[in-house]
């Protein structure tokens, strides 16, 4: 099975949805760098002062930041295992980054699964998008309702819209996809490790393509 996986895609592209099923299917840590930096904005430490001009207007948090945080998370014991990147690397300083540190803790990369979507899909995903506050799970207002409205289904908690899910954010996040991440495709295409799928097809299909692919 192909464990040490980075996931891509433009925002809204389903990178969250998808990496907590594998989470659970597979048994790997999911690094979500857009979830440590929420949850540093919520514990209101330095990191989260400073990612938070940042997000709120979709701006990417500075890479030596970013690099410094997942490195430390990447060395941690439980990610012998394997592990999911989601939202890492962004940027080519962050991809160079993320290959010499794989060979410093011997876990190489071994697939990047990208997810392809159009960009009204992307703007309607995020626009109607709701997320759980205390475990991150997230929702949409029309084609993933959670059972009560404004409640997760998982743990109870109350829904919210993230500050940078607006339309003003949303165009700058997506002028920084395209320019500074989605020429890594090329980067990851050109190492062989670049496996691309559909994300229109809706999440239990994608689920299955790509959980069957890794286990191949
Ligand atoms: P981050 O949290 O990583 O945001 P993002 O990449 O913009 O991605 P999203 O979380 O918006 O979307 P997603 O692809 O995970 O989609 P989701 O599954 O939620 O980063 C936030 C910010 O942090 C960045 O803008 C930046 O400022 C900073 N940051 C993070 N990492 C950084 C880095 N490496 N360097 C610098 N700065 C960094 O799904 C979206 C919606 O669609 C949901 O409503 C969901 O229900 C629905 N949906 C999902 N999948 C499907 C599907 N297959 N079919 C139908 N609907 C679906």
């Amino acid at each position: 099975m192909l464990k040490n996986i980075i996931l891509m895609g433009p925002p809204g592209a389903g990178k969250g949805t998808l990496a907590k099923q594998l989470k659970e299917s597979l048994n790997l840590v999911h690094i979500s760098t857009g979830d440590m930096f929420r949850d540093a904005i919520k514990a209101q430490t330095e990191l989260g002062k400073l990612a938070a001009s940042y997000i709120n207007a979709g701006h990417l948090v500075p890479d030596d930041v970013t690099i410094g945080l997942v490195k430390e998370r990447l060395s941690q014991k439980d990610c012998e295992g394997g592990f999911l990147l989601d939202g890492f690397p962004r940027t080519l300083p962050q991809a160079e980054a993320l290959q010499e540190i794989a060979k410093e803790i011997s876990r190489p990369i071994e697939v990047v699964i990208n997810l392809d979507c159009d960009n009204a899909e992307l703007v309607r995903r995020i626009s109607g998008r709701r997320v759980c506050k205390n475990c991150g799970a997230p929702y949409h207002i029309d084609s993933m309702k959670p059972k009560v409205e404004g409640v997760c289904d998982l743990c109870g908690g109350p829904l919210y819209q993230r500050k940078d899910d607006n339309e003003e954010a949303l165009k700058v996040r997506l002028e920084h996809y395209v320019s500074e991440t989605k020429p890594l495709l090329d980067y990851y295409d050109k190492l062989s490790l670049l496996k691309s799928f559909n994300s229109l097809t809706g999440k239990e299909i994608l689920f299955d393509e790509v959980s069957s692919y890794l286990k191949k």
